[in-house]
């Protein structure tokens, strides 16, 4: 967070930094007089007179009245200038994306036009330098979407719906986390914003929306077939597909994401296999089965995955 890549960011490492300033002077101040009490020790306790009275009074009443109420007002009133700045920032964005929080993983949906709608997941792609609205609900427990270098975090509350803006002024693949527990899996809850040239993104929202491409290489094709003919579909869509389960992310274009399981594995063929053999080895207790399916059912069926792109 303290490598901004967008002006929300900016505006919070700005706040951090004066924080850590001021917070370093009070430290260096409060040790420079405790020293100073320490070494120059008059022993004036038993001085009752009215004056010696006052002096100590003075100090308490400066010292540790006057003077943190002046620091901590400043402080306060700064934070709440910075809050208001990012609760303003880009309301009237003209991409509005809904991000939904489920153990352990995050819906993506772009909105819009009916015809232009479409739903991914873990993986939320910007143009650089505009802002994006995020509207962000939950589908089962309080979550918290963070992306350090681009915004505060905001939590993902059942039944209500906050929203965020954030912007990307350079290009870059940005880490985002779950940051509140939720569960066993909290910890690989994490996704990615990829900023992308204007250009780019909309090539990329192109082919998010386009249906599954069919298979045309043997080995795919029988994929397809088995990724039907099993349980896959009760859970997955492939827009395009009879596959329209509802239970866990959009598969359409699973190919085209950089990771797996909500960031937990890098997007490889291996990782693949891996994952759909076993998926409760690598995430214990995530909602995906372990579907008995013979190596060669295994093999089609990485291989279609990979190829919707
Ligand atoms: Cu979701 Cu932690």
């Amino acid at each position: 967070m303290l490598h901004p890549g967008g002006p929300a960011a900016e505006r919070i490492a700005e706040l951090w930094w004066v924080m850590f300033g001021i917070a370093a002077v009070v430290c260096v101040l409060v040790i420079v007089l405790a020293l100073y009490a320490v070494l120059h020790r008059r022993d004036d306790r038993t001085d009752a007179s009215p004056h010696a009275e006052r002096r100590r009074t003075r100090w308490i009443v400066v010292g540790g009245v006057v003077f943190p109420a002046v620091v901590l007002t400043g402080v306060f009133i700064y934070t709440l200038a910075t809050l208001g700045w990012l609760a303003r920032h880009g309301r009237d964005a003209e991409i509005v994306v809904e991000v939904t929080g489920w153990r352990w993983w995050w819906e993506v949906r772009y909105l819009g036009e009916p015809h232009e709608q479409f739903t991914t997941a873990n993986e939320i792609h910007i143009p650089t330098g505009r802002p994006v609205r995020l509207r962000l609900a939950s589908g089962d427990v309080i979550h918290s979407f963070w992306v350090p270098q681009l915004q505060g975090k905001t939590d993902l509350i059942p039944g209500q719906t906050n929203t965020l803006t954030i912007q990307a002024d350079r290009e870059g693949v940005y880490r985002g986390q779950c940051a509140e527990f939720c569960g066993l899996q909290h910890a690989h809850m994490a996704f990615v914003v990829v900023a992308q040239t204007p250009g780019e993104y909309a090539a990329w929202v192109e082919s998010q929306r386009a249906l599954a491409r069919e298979p045309t290489e043997p080995l795919a094709r029988a994929g397809h077939a088995a990724f039907l003919r099993n349980g896959c579909v009760l859970c997955h869509t492939i827009r395009g597909t009879t596959a329209r389960g509802r239970v866990g992310p959009d598969l359409t274009h699973v190919g085209s994401r950089l990771t797996l399981a909500a960031g937990t594995l890098e997007n490889t063929r291996g990782n693949l296999a891996g994952w759909i053999s076993d998926p409760q080895a690598i995430k214990p207790g995530n909602l995906m089965p372990h579907v008995p399916l013979s190596p060669e059912e295994l093999l089609g069926i990485v291989t279609y995955l990979e190829s919707l792109r």
